[in-house]
């Protein structure tokens, strides 16, 4: 595991596009963390690293938000920002269509609140990211990858 201070929302943003290197197709980012913790202002540093020049906003009614990106040289074709912090259940993400996301080969999903949705990340490659709220500024960034062939059982 390893941990990382951020001392304001520019530095969250900046661990956000320094993480976005590391990414490839089929990742899936799992973001933990409270209410106002730093979730999608790191979303938008990965998706500025990414390419994405669209101003992120976080689908908390939409459920899913697909970038395209256009590098010619990645095999990595969308970004996908996904909120579940108003998910009623599993189904309604699957109705969606996030079932063709998670985990292909040319998209990089990264999911706020993703306790919810255990069931449909079981089995998955996963990398956990937790956010602690140290003070009005101060955030603890946590990664944790889990490489899982076996169901994944979430402890969180
Ligand atoms: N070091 C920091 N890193 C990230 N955000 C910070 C930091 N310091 C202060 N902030 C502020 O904290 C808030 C983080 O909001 P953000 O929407 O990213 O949180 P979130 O975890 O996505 O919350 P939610 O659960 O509501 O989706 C912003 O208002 C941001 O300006
Ligand atoms: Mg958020």
């Amino acid at each position: 595991m390893t941990s990382t201070t951020s001392q304001s929302q520019s530095e969250t943003v900046a661990f956000g596009k320094k993480l976005s290197r590391s990414l490839k197709g089929g990742d899936i980012l799992l973001l933990y963390g409270d209410l106002g913790a730093g979730k999608t202002t790191l979303v938008k540093g990965i998706a500025a690293g990414l390419g994405v020049k669209k101003a992120i906003t976080s689908p908390t009614f939409a459920l899913m938000n697909v970038y395209n990106l256009k590098n010619k040289n990645s095999k990595l074709k969308a970004l996908v920002h996904i909120d579940t912090y108003r998910l009623k259940n599993e189904q309604e993400l699957i109705d969606i269509g996030a079932e063709d996301y998670l985990g292909a080969p040319d998209a990089v999903c990264v999911i706020e609140w993703p306790e919810k949705i255990e069931g449909l990340l079981k089995g998955k490659k996963i990398k956990k990211i937790t956010i602690e709220h140290k003070s009005k500024s101060e955030r603890i960034i946590k990664t944790e990858k889990t490489i899982s062939d076996k169901p994944y059982e979430p402890k969180i």
